[in-house]
């Protein structure tokens, strides 16, 4: 069967303008946030504390903060690789952090500048002492299916790696299909990997980008797997720019439409939702990838 209702945690504000050619100014960032909000999106991934020069998209991320009005009952998580980007989070009174693993060597080294085995030093002591300042932490895995560089990534290495993040003490570790290669097969063989591990489905969530056209069938498997925490980005923005052939994530539209079509509650409006990513697709020059804003948002 499949969940009642989901909860949709939206990465548009990070995964999608992290990737961005253009920098998006920081007043435009704070209006999408904040219609994000409007919308009924309750878990919105705003910004990273990353090394400004890795991702100058998101090297305004203190300021954005301090324009973002927190709605009661929203979250407002931020990525945090290492203690450096902790200390600039707690500065700007952040109560939600990510972590961001990866399952393979090249892509922690291309992206992270660590080893698989190293990555986990560097965030130790950062889960850590978020805990201790009673934040949430999250963490993601990528690259959990397949690899720019390594081809495809066997399932037992990745629970490997995802136990590792989630015994660090993170509440929730999201399953990155960092370069949307995965099928539907490959998701529920790894969920019942992860499930024989001993982390079954509430305590997982699935962020798959969209580049093979199989985010939504895969979506669908992990629901009737038990998972009810999607990923999704307004407008079907994303993709890392540490990531080679990434594109951008499932798009929060085609969810939602997905997701109302079966009756599963997801408290998203979609049509403000829609009016948001042409909003946005403006600001950026070129329309929505997303074929329900194509299909909704031309009036
Ligand atoms: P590094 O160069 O190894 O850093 O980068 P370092 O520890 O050697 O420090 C070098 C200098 O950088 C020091 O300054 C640090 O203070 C400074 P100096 O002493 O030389 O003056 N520094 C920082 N400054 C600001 N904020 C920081 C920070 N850290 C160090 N946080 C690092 C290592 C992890 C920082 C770098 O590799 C990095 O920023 N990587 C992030 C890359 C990234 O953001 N990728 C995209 C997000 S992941 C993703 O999109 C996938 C996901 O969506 C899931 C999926 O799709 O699979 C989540
Ligand atoms: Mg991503």
């Amino acid at each position: 069967g499949l969940p009642a209702r989901v909860t949709v945690h939206e990465v548009g504000p990070r995964d999608g303008l992290q990737n961005e050619a253009a920098i998006v100014p920081v007043e435009v960032k704070a209006e999408f946030v904040a219609r994000l909000a409007r919308a009924g999106l309750t878990r919105i991934e705003t910004t990273s504390f990353v090394h400004p020069k890795w991702v100058p998209q998101l090297a305004d991320a203190a300021e954005l903060l301090d324009l973002v009005e927190p709605v009661p009952g929203v979250r407002y998580p931020v990525l945090v690789p290492n203690e450096r980007g902790l200390d600039r989070a707690l500065e700007r009174g952040v109560t939600e952090i990510a972590i961001f693993g990866s399952a393979t060597e090249t892509f922690a080294r291309r992206n992270l500048n660590q080893g698989v085995e190293s990555q986990f030093d560097m965030f130790a002591p950062v889960v850590g002492r978020a805990l201790d300042h009673g934040l949430r932490v999250r963490a993601y895995l990528s690259m959990c299916f397949g690899d720019p560089w390594e081809g495809a990534v066997p399932v037992p290495q990745v629970v490997r790696a995802g136990m590792r993040l989630l015994d660090l003490g993170c509440f929730e570790l999201s399953l990155g299909d960092t370069i949307g290669v995965g099928t539907p097969g490959h998701v529920a063989a790894l969920l019942d990997a992860f499930a024989a591990a001993g982390a079954g489905p509430e305590r997982l969530a699935v962020h798959f980008h969209d580049t093979y056209g199989q985010a939504l069938a895969n979506t669908l498997t992990a629901l009737t797997k038990g998972v009810t925490v999607v990923d999704a980005s307004a407008g079907g923005l994303g993709g890392c720019p540490y990531a080679e052939s990434a594109t951008g994530n499932l798009a929060t539209e085609d969810l939602v439409w997905m997701l109302d079509g079966l009756g599963v509650e997801t408290g998203v409006d979609l049509p403000s939702l829609v009016e948001t990513s042409v909003w946005l697709a403006g600001r950026l020059g070129r329309p929505s990838v997303s074929r329900v804003v194509q299909a909704l948002g031309s009036g």
